[in-house]
């Protein structure tokens, strides 16, 4: 934390976390802190992400790298709690090298697990065994390499390094998983030949893996800026989700500090990313989901399709319950709000500001996903703005209704509105609270 003349405290470690089930437009809040940030961290979960970001016309859609590499001088970090495929990391510096952007500083955490192939197969054939249950994973891997994490049998990328260390440990996991695959009639692997492609991998990219958590340390010593692009959201959260539809890390702020090798005193400020009205991807519990013209509306306008599956995502109307649950747990100390911009032109706009369960009324989010799936939303209602305020520069510049709408938001969560979003575009970006930039 930095003091100012005055006594203005510019926060400079800040967390970006998102405050739904994912897509809230933590990518673009990322890249726009980063213009005045010098370090930007990913520290969990991996290329199942999909952050998009745009500026000078352009788009970019992220998944392994952190948002900052946009900026020449920002340094960016894979922490030690990702999970990480490297041929996709590699890909994807190829991808947006072919797209104008080269010499990009980014460090992979020696201590980061590794996606293996047979993580890829092992999280199509849990989805199968699953059936009518089946959580709409991004059949990225994650859940699967989290489980060898846990298991003590993972990949790390130190390990990619030393040959002899990597075909001992790809040895113990396919001890297991190949009787496995050959149970659901899958083809095997071969320890030589996986050990030998990773291998290859490690080298590759052995200029960047580093022990990021002494950088990250000193960095911090440093006094930089440094913001935590967070991925997913909490409602995704292994711990705090909609268990069991949820991820395999949890994409809480209370995590950065776990997974980025820092201690949590050094975390200044937790802005919470929320769109201004509700979506999820893949299956699982949604109380607000609406299915109708309005949502076939905002999904348009919103271009709510996955940046890393294509799915259509649900929509729903924004869910007060789930944005005071995130405040809580992420200890969010301001919001940023995104895709504002969609909602102008309709004519009602509504929040839900408690749930029904079995006559009572509730203002929290049950733990028993049978019950959660009971709730019925109560809402408060809004009358919609006309005017487009995707241009839009200034809070005072916004329509009445508009301004009801945010006031709203604010007093259900808890928490004040920090950055306002009112388009993809990096310049589509409002700061309300200067401290932090
Ligand atoms: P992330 O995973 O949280 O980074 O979010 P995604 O990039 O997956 O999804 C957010 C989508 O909304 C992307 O297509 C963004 O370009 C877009 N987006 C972000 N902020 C705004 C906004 O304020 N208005 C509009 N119209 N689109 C936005
Ligand atoms: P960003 O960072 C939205 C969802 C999947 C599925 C569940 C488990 O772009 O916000 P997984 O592949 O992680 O085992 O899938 O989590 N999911 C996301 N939804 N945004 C994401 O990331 C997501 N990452 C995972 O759709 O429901
Ligand atoms: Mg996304």
């Amino acid at each position: 934390m930095i003091m100012l003349s005055g006594g203005m405290i510019l926060a400079n470690t800040i967390v970006v976390v998102g405050m739904q089930w994912g897509d809230e437009g933590k990518g673009k809040i990322t890249d726009f802190l980063a213009g005045k940030a010098d370090v930007v961290v990913r520290c969990q979960g991996g290329n199942n992400a999909g952050h998009s970001v745009y500026f000078d016309y352009k788009k970019f859609a992220l998944h392994l790298l952190p948002s900052g590499v946009f900026n020449p001088r920002v340094i960016n970090i894979m922490a030690s709690g990702m999970v990480v495929h490297p041929k996709a990391l590699l890909a994807e510096i190829e991808q947006i090298s072919h797209q104008g952007i080269n010499d990009i500083q980014v460090y992979l955490s020696d201590r980061a697990h590794v996606v293996m192939p047979y993580h890829l197969v092992l999280d199509e054939l849990i989805e199968r065994v699953r059936g009518a249950d089946a959580i709409g994973t991004t059949k990225k891997g994650i859940g699967p390499a989290y489980m060898d994490k846990t298991a003590r049998f993972g990949i790390r990328v130190c390990d990619l390094l030393d040959e002899t260390r990597l075909l001992n440990q790809i040895s113990v996991a396919l001890a297991f998983y190949n009787p496995v695959l050959v149970a659901f009639g899958s083809e095997t692997f071969d320890a030589q030949a996986l050990t030998n492609e990773y291998h290859h991998y490690g080298m590759q990219l052995r200029h960047r893996i580093a022990d990021t958590g002494v950088m990250l340390r000193q960095l911090i010593k440093e006094n930089k800026y440094i913001l935590f692009e967070g991925a997913q959201g909490s409602m995704l959260c292994l711990d705090h989700g909609t268990y069991p539809f949820v991820t395999s890390s949890s994409p809480t702020a209370t995590s950065v500090p776990l997974n980025a090798g820092i201690a949590p005193r050094e975390i200044n400020q937790v802005i919470g990313v929320t769109k201004a009205y509700s979506t999820r991807v893949g299956a699982g519990v949604f109380p607000t989901e609406i299915t109708d013209q309005i949502a076939s509306t905002i999904r348009e306008r919103g271009k709510e399709y996955g940046t890393t599956t294509g799915r259509p995502r649900r929509i729903g109307w924004l869910d007060s319950v789930v944005l005071r649950y995130g405040a809580q747990i992420n200890g969010t100390t301001g919001l940023a709000l995104t895709l504002l911009d969609v909602l102008s032109g309709m004519d009602e706009l509504k929040i839900c500001v408690a749930y029904r369960l079995d006559g009572n009324i509730i203002h929290h989010v049950p733990a028993k996903y049978q019950d959660y799936l009971r709730v019925e939303p109560i809402y408060d209602s809004f009358q919609g703005w006309k005017e487009d305020i995707s241009a839009i520069t200034s809070y005072e510049s916004l329509p009445e209704n508009c301004k009801k709408y945010l006031q709203a938001i604010e007093a259900y969560t808890e928490t004040k509105i920090a950055v306002l979003s009112l388009g993809p575009d990096r310049t589509q970006t409002v700061v309300l609270d200067p401290s932090i930039q």
